[in-house]
């Protein structure tokens, strides 16, 4: 039963499946048929003349060109109309309202639609329908305005409208209206600004400004659109305030080009600035169409011959093949009405015979990295914006792209070669040259970071060589080429004067030079966001480990061994007293003789209890009993603590670091020496700084070049600290372990005066924030951190501040056990003495005895 039911909804969704995917008529067996919509309500008194052009047109297009198909035609003039699967193209004229309506219904049939609608109507999708708006000439803005923002053409979430009385009042409201459609793309938020048009140029400049300066960009956005009677104005005080800039977008909107001078306009765009400039290119010559005629014949024709192409096309395959085959194979509904579309599109784009008078031509400048193109005998021309053609718009097609609309938001840089500064500082850049002095390969952490840029913000680089000097004493930095990878980490606290030039001259775009981010260098330089952070450290001599001799001391602290001592010796006497005072023992009658009722024995009884052992006697009486009761709570709470303790102290044995801060080294109690490094970050900070205790460091402080072998024997020999960045101690760390296998050094807890390290740009470069972006992109990553830590010091078992006793796996050792056999030789050492002592007591008492009794003899 089961199986047959299950059967039978097999076969259902098989028939189902089928049924739909052939469920229209194919070309070859059925013609095609179009739906017209001549909207009545909407044209009005229109309508009679259309209907009748319209089926004139249709008429002779089948006439004309319509080849090898047939083609039904139904009117209609309303616009609430079910299409079945017959159908195959709707071509409609009705309000934007109900042309979206009809699209809705023919959307779900997937018929291709061809609408004829108002101006200012959002379009249907681009790639399912076709809309043409029926712009009337110099009214076409709030158009563009619409179409910029349901096309892709800009990726904007915000944009603001800076205008002028270039609207009127109507107009204005037709812009709001438009942009506060709400079609299916894209939600971009618009705001409108109003500047001012006083024909006083000095009032309107102010008062731009004005307005301009207080700009909220950082909460709207900077995404501008500029339509205004007088644009000049604008961009110079928008140039003026630093406003056009790589990050904000600017799109000029000039209507009137005999007015505005757009050579002269794109002069104030500055490097770095995103601006785009589209000029009103309508000329009414005979050459354009103005009629809706020419039009509807132009739209219909390219259907027809799109209808011819794809009957003609299922004819060849159908001859070659099966019906089966035919049937998997032949196009489905969505596939031949975006066939349709595409060639419709494609025409009218590029073989258009009715070009419409309206038409806006639209420009993009190209100025990232620009300047670096025009060199004229090695040196570089004053910048000089380009523009390149990057779009077209006209109301049939909407925008035809051929570039990015802002093409360094999109793509960066370009591709472009710019020329960037770097020299050889190894680990931060590691360079290699060839005879000639010119770069041959180069790696490290710069590099890495600006091969990172490069990819993200699509630029390749060339490296601007500077001639090295013939006098090389001036710069350390050139002179060792053969540096290892795992070279300590050199100054980044100075620059060469040759590279600094580079930069300073604005030669060269970017300096993947690691440098110390320092007031002398930020006054000619602007660094990016600091890829590191070095702190300066202290390396010392390793501590010994404590003796372990008095381990079994250690514990618990002299004052609490002083108190216990105290409680031991006064807990026994009272102990007695209480015994001995009770009544009990009257009571019942028991003779207060030996036992507890001597001092001594109670004493002993006390001290037994704590290291918990029984005793002889116990007390009767309930006052005694208390005593001895709470002793030994107390003995379980000492005793569980120094056992506890005494295991750890066993297991982590105890260092003390004699300096742990800066402060303890200044204030001398341990006699230590120290050292810097010169033509530091820290030398220099010393120098300047007024807190007390650096002021007290640099006062004593001994200075060397470089950390040698003898500096280190210093350390080694137990009385002097170097003072550097923490890593270059790891390193010299590392490599003294490598060479001796013993951990010698260690590294103080505090590490102070952080160094912040940044990549360089010329000052007022206006790639700083976009190149600081990927820089705190790569930060936040961990990229920079993996980068760094490549050429930091391999870990090794001295690097950890503990023990170098293996503490996982640490068995007690006759070292650590040496405190006991200790006692133990002093209790019996101690009981030498004491029967000694007895021994000569006894002897005394007996000389004594025979003292006083020969008397008696006598
Ligand atoms: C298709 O159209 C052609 C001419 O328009 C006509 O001759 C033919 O009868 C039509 N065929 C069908 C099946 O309607
Ligand atoms: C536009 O300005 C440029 C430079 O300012 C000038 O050379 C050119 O003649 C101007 N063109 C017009 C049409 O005024
Ligand atoms: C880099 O720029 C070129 C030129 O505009 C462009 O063709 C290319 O797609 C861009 N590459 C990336 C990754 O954006
Ligand atoms: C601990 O001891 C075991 C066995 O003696 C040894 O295999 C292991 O490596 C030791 N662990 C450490 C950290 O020394």
């Amino acid at each position: 039963m089961a199986q047959k039911s299950i059967g039978i909804l097999i076969l259902i969704f098989v028939w189902v499946k089928y049924s739909q995917a052939n469920d229209f008529p194919s070309l070859l067996v059925a013609n095609a048929t179009m739906g017209v919509i001549i909207d009545h309500e909407y044209l009005g008194i229109e309508y009679e003349k259309t209907f009748e052009v319209l089926k004139e047109t249709i008429e002779r297009v089948i006439r004309e060109d319509l080849r090898g198909a047939g083609l039904n035609v139904k009117y209609y003039s309303w616009t609430k109309i079910n299409f079945n699967k017959d159908f195959t193209v709707v071509f409609s004229i009705a309000s934007c309202a109900a042309t979206w309506e009809i699209f809705e219904h023919v959307r779900k049939e997937r018929l291709l639609l061809l609408a004829i609608t108002d101006p200012d109507c959002p379009r249907l999708p681009l790639h399912e329908a076709l809309t043409i708006p029926r712009i009337k000439i110099g009214v076409e803005l709030p158009q563009i305005l619409v179409d910029i923002r349901t096309s892709h053409s800009v990726n904007w979430k915000t944009a603001t409208i800076l205008y002028d009385d270039i609207f009127d009042r109507d107009t204005i409201s037709r812009v709001a209206s438009s942009l506060s459609v709400e079609s299916d793309s894209l939600a971009m938020s618009v705001s409108l600004l109003k500047l001012n048009s006083s024909t006083d140029l000095y009032e309107r400049r102010e008062n731009i400004k004005k307005s301009l300066s207080t700009f909220p960009t950082r909460s709207v956005g900077a995404n501008f659109m500029v339509i205004a009677t007088i644009p000049m104005t604008i961009i110079e005080v928008a140039t003026e305030l630093n406003m056009i800039n790589t990050a904000s977008q600017w799109l000029f909107l000039v209507s009137n080009p005999r007015k505005t001078n757009v050579t002269q306009l794109i002069t104030y765009i500055k490097e770095g600035g995103n601006v785009a400039i589209a000029t009103n290119n309508t000329i009414i010559d005979g050459s354009c169409s103005l009629g809706e005629n020419c039009l509807y014949h132009e739209l219909l024709k390219n259907f027809a011959m799109s209808l011819s192409k794809l009957v003609r096309e299922e004819e060849t395959i159908y001859s070659q093949i099966s019906d089966e085959e035919w049937e998997s194979i032949r196009l489905t509904k969505r596939e031949r009405r975006d066939n349709m579309l595409e060639f419709i599109k494609d025409r009218l784009r590029d073989v258009q015979q009715c070009k419409p008078c309206v038409n806006w031509k639209f420009e993009s400048a190209e100025t990232w990295g620009l300047r670096f193109d025009n060199t004229e005998g090695g040196k570089l021309k004053a910048f000089k914006p380009i523009l390149t053609y990057s779009a077209v718009w006209d109301p049939i097609n909407g925008f035809v792209h051929y570039d990015n609309l802002f093409p360094h938001i999109a793509h960066g840089f370009r591709n472009r070669t710019i020329p960037i500064a770097i020299y050889h500082n190894p680990p931060w850049q590691i360079v290699s040259y060839n005879e000639a002095g010119e770069v041959k390969s180069m790696r490290g952490i710069s590099v890495n970071i600006l091969n990172e840029l490069a990819v993200k913000l699509n630029f390749t680089y060339a490296v601007h060589n500077v001639e090295r000097s013939g006098n090389r004493t001036t710069y350390s930095f050139w002179d060792d080429f053969n540096v290892t990878a795992d070279d300590d980490m050199k100054a980044t606290f100075g620059l060469p004067s040759d590279v600094l030039e580079l930069l300073t001259e604005n030669t060269v775009l970017f300096g993947a030079i690691a440098l110390t981010v320092h007031e002398t260098y930020e006054k000619v330089l602007n660094f990016t966001f600091p890829i590191s952070v070095q702190a300066y450290g202290m390396m010392i001599p390793r501590p010994k480990e404590l003796s372990r001799l008095y381990l079994f001391l250690s514990p618990f602290t002299v004052d609490t061994w002083v108190c216990l001592s105290l409680t031991m010796a006064l807990i026994g006497p009272l102990f007695y007293v209480v015994h001995y005072l009770s009544p009990y023992h009257e009571h019942h009658h028991i003779t207060k003789k030996g036992g507890l009722f001597k001092i001594q024995n109670c004493f002993w009884y006390m001290y037994g209890a704590l290291l918990q052992q029984g005793g002889m006697y116990l007390p009767r009486s309930d006052s005694g009993r208390i005593i001895v009761g709470t002793w030994w709570l107390v003995v379980l709470v000492v005793i569980t603590t120094y056992c506890g303790n005494l295991v750890a102290f066993l297991t982590f044995p105890k260092m003390e670091i004699p300096v742990n801060t800066v402060g303890q080294l200044v204030n001398q109690k341990h006699g230590f020496t120290w050292s810097i490094r010169s033509n530091t970050y820290l030398e220099s900070y010393l120098k300047e700084t007024e807190i007390e205790k650096y002021v007290r460091l640099n006062d004593s402080t001994e200075t060397h070049d470089s950390v040698t072998n003898g500096t280190i024997s210093r350390v080694r020999g137990g009385k002097h600290i170097i003072i550097d960045w923490e890593t270059n101690l790891l390193h010299i760390m590392r490599k003294e372990f490598l060479e001796t296998d013993k951990c010698e050094f260690t590294l103080s807890n505090e590490k102070f005066l952080d160094e912040k390290i940044g990549l360089i740009l010329p000052t007022n470069s206006p790639y700083l924030n976009i190149f600081n972006n990927e820089i705190y992109r790569m930060l936040q990553m961990g990229f920079i951190q993996k980068w760094l830590s490549e050429y930091l010091p391999k870990k090794d078992r001295c690097s950890s501040k503990a023990s170098s006793i293996e503490i996982e796996n640490h068995t007690v050792n006759l070292k650590d056990m040496q405190g006991c056999f200790l006692v133990l030789v002093i209790g019996i050492i101690a009981a030498l003495f004491v029967i000694v002592f007895e021994c000569c007591c006894k002897r005394y008492r007996v000389l004594d005895e025979t003292k006083l009794i020969k008397p008696f003899v006598k």
